[in-house]
Formats: C-alpha cells, sequence, structure tokens
C-alpha cells in the first residue's frame, strides 16, 4: 500500500513536470534552488533522525525524495553533465534506504544510512564538476523549529 502510494506520487510529480516544460538547469526554479531545497532538508532530517523523531524524519527523508526525483526527472543535463541520470544512479537509491531504515525504526542503520547519503552527494559534486561544494554535516538548530519527538 504504502509502495503503490510511492508510486503515485512519483506518477504525479512526473506529470507535473512535464505540464511545466523541461526544466532549466538555472533560474530560480533551477538546480542550484533544488540544490539549496536538498541541503536545508538534509540538515532537517539530521536534526529529526538525531533527536529520533520518526514521523518528522520520515517527514524530511519524503520531501528529499520528491526533490531527488524532481531533478531526476526534469534536469536532463547542466553544464554538459547528466545530472538527471546521475542523481537517480547515485542519491535516489541512498534515499531510499534511509526511507526503509527511518520507516522500520531503525535508528543505528538511519544514522549510518544518513552519513552515506551526505557521501553521494559530494560524490556526485565531484564527478559533475562541483568538487568544490562539500556538504559537511550539520552542527546544531538554526532553525526556529523544535525536532523533538512529542512521545
Ligand atoms: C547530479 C549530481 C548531484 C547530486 C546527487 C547532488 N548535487 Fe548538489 N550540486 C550539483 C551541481 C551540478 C551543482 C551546481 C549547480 C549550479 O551550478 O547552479 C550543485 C550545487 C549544490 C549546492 C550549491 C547551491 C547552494 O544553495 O549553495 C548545494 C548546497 C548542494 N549542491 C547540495 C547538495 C546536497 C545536500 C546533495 C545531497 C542530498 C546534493 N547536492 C546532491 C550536483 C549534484
Amino acid at each position: 500500500m504504502q509502495a503503490a502510494l510511492f508510486r503515485i506520487s512519483w506518477v504525479f510529480v512526473a506529470i507535473t513536470l512535464l505540464a511545466a516544460g523541461p526544466v532549466r538547469g538555472d533560474g530560480p526554479e533551477g538546480l542550484a534552488a533544488l540544490m539549496h531545497a536538498l541541503q536545508t532538508h538534509a540538515h532537517k532530517l539530521q536534526l529529526s533522525v538525531a533527536a529520533r523523531n520518526r514521523e518528522l524524519a520520515y517527514f524530511y527523508v519524503h520531501e528529499l525524495e520528491e526533490t531527488t526525483v524532481a531533478i531526476a526527472i526534469g534536469i536532463e543535463e547542466y553544464d554538459g553533465y547528466p545530472v538527471g541520470a546521475l542523481t537517480r544512479e547515485m542519491l535516489l537509491p541512498a534515499v531510499e534506504a534511509l526511507e526503509a531504515s527511518i520507516k522500520a525504526g531503525d535508528w543505528e542503520t538511519s544514522d549510518a544510512r544518513f552519513a552515506k547519503l551526505l557521501k553521494s552527494c559530494n560524490a556526485c559534486h565531484l564527478v559533475a564538476g562541483h568538487g568544490f561544494i562539500r556538504i559537511a554535516p550539520a552542527e546544531g538548530n538554526p532553525f526556529a523549529q523544535d525536532f523533538s519527538a512529542r512521545d
């Protein structure tokens, strides 16, 4: 059931993107803006996982997945690099693996998979000519938001 829902949301993302036409790599809706969303959601995801807040962590890993899919489907090429295919091959599996361990409430595995996720970000920056952008684990909570679990 859950898997079917995800498949439906993927189809929704794909249809929305197709309706909007090809996404350009630059501009406010472009790759840098999507990357910024990835970074913010990854940071919030880290804080939710650290707080062992399953509901919130699941929410942010899902946001991360949506942006990942939007890049994978919507941006074929950027600066001559096959950004869509790279995102599909390098990032999507890491996001999905983390989603599964969060869903299972397996926090130790989720910690390890989060670290792996950031490695995927940086590995792709390296092969896509942006190795100078190095994502590091976040320190502290700069957001006006409480990440602690309610129960
Ligand atoms: C396709 C491989 C690829 C993957 C996977 C990828 N990036 Fe990027 N990223 C890029 C490229 C290319 C740029 C440069 C975009 C530009 O020139 O506008 C970039 C730029 C960025 C920037 C600079 C924009 C800003 O707002 O400061 C950040 C931050 C960033 N990525 C974070 C991430 C994070 C976090 C992840 C993983 C969750 C990730 N990226 C995964 C290719 C990738």
